[in-house]
């Protein structure tokens, strides 16, 4: 008997690092040059085949990074299934974001959050700030998951999405309306339209 399995995965990052390209590519494998800044949070979602009987369904939150909405995130966050921190490799202090995000998570969100750092970017990799070495070495001593990615080319995409899946605890299912728990009661979300993600994973 197939089954669909629901878990809610929240995007979290500074502005700009390209949580929403990467969604794009994930769920549409399109990507833009010059896409909007997000405002409030995007809700898309996209499923992912594990065996011939079950599928994930990611339910996807990408939320702004701009300063003005980081209020907003613990709505996104809370009951989240996984996480994916982005950074981008050209920027050193997107990473000191990131960081930030995820102690943030480990303090505030559900204990058994599955968290992936993301360092998105890597077709820009003449101007990277932030080693694999770096950021790898972080992940492991927080017990992260790490990949790196390009929303641009495609690289890494599927394939961190892939290895969160391959890590969901299918055998506890998650709770009912996990994905709607946050952010969608009483507040204006202003959908914008899916984006795009990418790869490189270590996971
Ligand atoms: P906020 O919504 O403001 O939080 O930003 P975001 O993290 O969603 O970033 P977004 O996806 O909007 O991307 C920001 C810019 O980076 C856009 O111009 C994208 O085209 C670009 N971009 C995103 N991913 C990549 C990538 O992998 N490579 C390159 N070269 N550019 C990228
Ligand atoms: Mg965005």
């Amino acid at each position: 008997m197939s089954r669909q399995i629901p878990f809610k995965l929240v995007l979290l990052g500074e502005s700009a690092v390209g949580k929403s390209s990467l969604v794009l590519r994930f769920v549409k494998d399109q990507f833009d040059d010059y896409r909007e800044s997000t405002i409030g949070a995007a809700f898309l979602t996209q499923t992912v085949p594990l065996d011939e009987n079950t599928t994930i369904k990611f339910e996807i939150w990408d939320t702004a990074g701009q300063e003005r909405y980081k209020s907003l995130a613990p709505m996104y966050y809370r009951n989240a299934n996984c996480a994916v921190v982005v950074y981008d490799i050209t920027q050193t202090a997107s990473l000191e974001k990131a960081r930030t995000w995820i102690r943030e998570l480990q303090r505030q969100a559900d204990p058994s959050i599955i968290i992936a750092l993301c360092g998105n970017k890597t077709d820009l990799s003449i101007r990277r700030q932030v080693t694999q070495e770096e950021a790898k070495k972080y992940a492991e001593e927080e017990g992260l998951m790490w990949a790196e990615t390009s929303a641009k080319t495609g690289e890494g995409v599927n394939e961190i999405f892939t290895a969160i899946a391959r890590k969901l605890p299918l055998d506890a299912p998650p709770r009912a309306g996990a994905a709607r728990a946050g952010g969608a009661k009483g507040v204006d979300l202003n959908r914008q339209s899916a984006s795009t993600p990418n790869e490189a994973c270590n996971c």
